[in-house]
């Protein structure tokens, strides 16, 4: 089983940034305990700050993996163009947040990344991405 996993801006600086909603662990911490939780599991990883690399990413791994996990992080709350990239391929997303959006403030309930995902994870801190990799495993023994 193939599953990537897309970080947009700032997830980056996970670890130092805003600790109290996104707490003190960073992101290679978390993804090498992720790896070995799921050794029969293919991963790959993408971080960036640019909106069309994420694009660029969604087209190149949307027809081979088994499913992605995309944390677009603020461009959720604000592209089309990730939204039309996601309607564009053929393997399923499922949209993760570290953080309850729902729960903060009021820009951050719009999602153009929902009514194109596959389904939803927010609000379980870093353990929204194991949730995920357990959502694509669930799909796959329907
Ligand atoms: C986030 C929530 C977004 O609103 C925010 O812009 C992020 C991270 C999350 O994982 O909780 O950068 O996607």
């Amino acid at each position: 089983m193939k599953i990537s996993i897309i970080n947009g801006p700032n997830l980056n600086l996970l670890g130092t940034r805003e600790t109290d909603i996104y707490g003190n662990k960073n992101f290679g911490t978390f993804y090498e305990g992720l790896k070995s939780h799921y050794p029969n599991i293919e991963f790959k990883y993408f971080q960036s700050n640019i909106e069309g690399e994420i694009i660029d990413y969604i087209q190149k791994e949307g027809f081979s993996s088994d499913g992605i996990l995309l944390n677009a992080a603020a461009y959720t709350h604000t592209s089309v163009g990730i939204a039309d990239a996601i309607k564009s391929i053929e393997s399923p997303v499922i949209e993760i947040h570290i953080s309850n959006t729902f729960s903060r403030e009021e820009f951050r309930h719009k999602s153009f990344i929902s009514p194109v995902a596959k389904g939803i994870i927010a609000g379980f801190g870093l353990d929204s991405y194991r949730l995920g990799v357990e959502s694509i495993k669930a799909l796959k023994d329907v």
